[in-house]
């Protein structure tokens, strides 16, 4: 194959996804935008975000909490464009939640869809991959690189992908077909910008005073990473965690 030419992406009405779902399309990728019809985001954005640079997109509700709904989603792509060659499993959620008072169903409901919601994910868009698709899941900095005090499961689900990905790419390394983990760090999104369960918008600002690059990342520059990734110029990049934060975990406090 000349490359990839159809990705499915998780969570891509907002934030990182959404800027996955533009900036592959610029580089001539059909793009499925999968939409939570649970969030208030607006897919149509990103559609029209995507038609603005030459690229096709479609719209899909899905919900990564049900194996059937990401079948679907990868299957509609299937049939619609013939192939599923990159795989995003970029859809997550971040709960404010002391460890000590979280419930079973806390725990659970995050795992849900950070962790299992990417293993379902994985899996549907490579019942159909073939020879030079790629699998690419969104970590964090959070369990990725570090812990991160009352977000345990969070952490836990964000570490879990890293196994995950490794351990795919050593499974269908034989077939041709690569998987990898982008860990971004402090990204100014709808998740970041949540007051009570992240950093929130005056969190992100002053976190430009300790980050190395002097400012929280925008969406475009991880999308930038998940690009590479699934290009056929990342032909020899499998079972890696690419640390996409302006070099905030590198950075030693005094
Ligand atoms: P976001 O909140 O804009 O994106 C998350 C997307 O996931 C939303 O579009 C949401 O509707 C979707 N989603 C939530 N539950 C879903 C479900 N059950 N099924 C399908 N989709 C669902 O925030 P952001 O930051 O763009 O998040 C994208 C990924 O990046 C997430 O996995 C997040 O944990 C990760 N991340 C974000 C960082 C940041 O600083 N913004 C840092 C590290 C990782």
């Amino acid at each position: 194959m000349t490359g990839p030419t159809v990705a499915m992406i998780t969570g891509a009405a907002s934030g990182i996804g959404a800027a996955t779902a533009r900036v592959l399309a610029a580089r001539g990728v059909r793009v499925g935008i999968g939409t939570f019809p649970g969030d208030p985001h607006d897919p149509e954005k990103t559609l029209q975000e995507v038609s603005a640079v030459g690229g096709e997109g479609v719209i899909v509700e899905v919900d990564v909490r049900s194996t059937a709904s990401v079948d679907d989603f990868a299957d509609g792509l299937r049939s619609r464009w013939g192939s599923v060659d990159i795989t995003v499993a970029n859809a997550g959620i971040l709960r404010h939640a002391p460890f000590g008072s979280m419930t079973d169903d806390q725990w659970h409901a995050l795992l849900d869809v950070d962790l299992h919601g990417v293993m379902r994910t994985a899996r549907a868009g490579l019942r159909h991959a073939r020879e030079g698709a790629s699998v690419i899941a969104v970590s964090s900095i959070a369990g990725g690189v570090y812990g991160w005090q009352e977000h345990a499961h969070y952490a836990t689900a964000k570490a879990g992908v890293i196994g995950l990905v490794r351990s795919l790419a050593v499974e269908y390394g034989p077939r041709g077909i690569r998987a990898n983990a982008v860990i971004p760090g402090l990204i100014r999104t709808p998740q970041s910008s949540d007051p009570v369960n992240s950093l929130g918008p005056d969190g992100l600002d002053r976190a430009g005073g300790y980050i190395p690059w002097g400012r929280v990342g925008e969406p475009d520059e991880v999308a930038e990473v998940i690009a590479f990734l699934a290009s056929p110029q990342a032909s020899y990049v499998s079972g890696q965690a690419i640390v996409v934060d302006g070099a905030l975990t590198t950075a030693m406090r005094d």
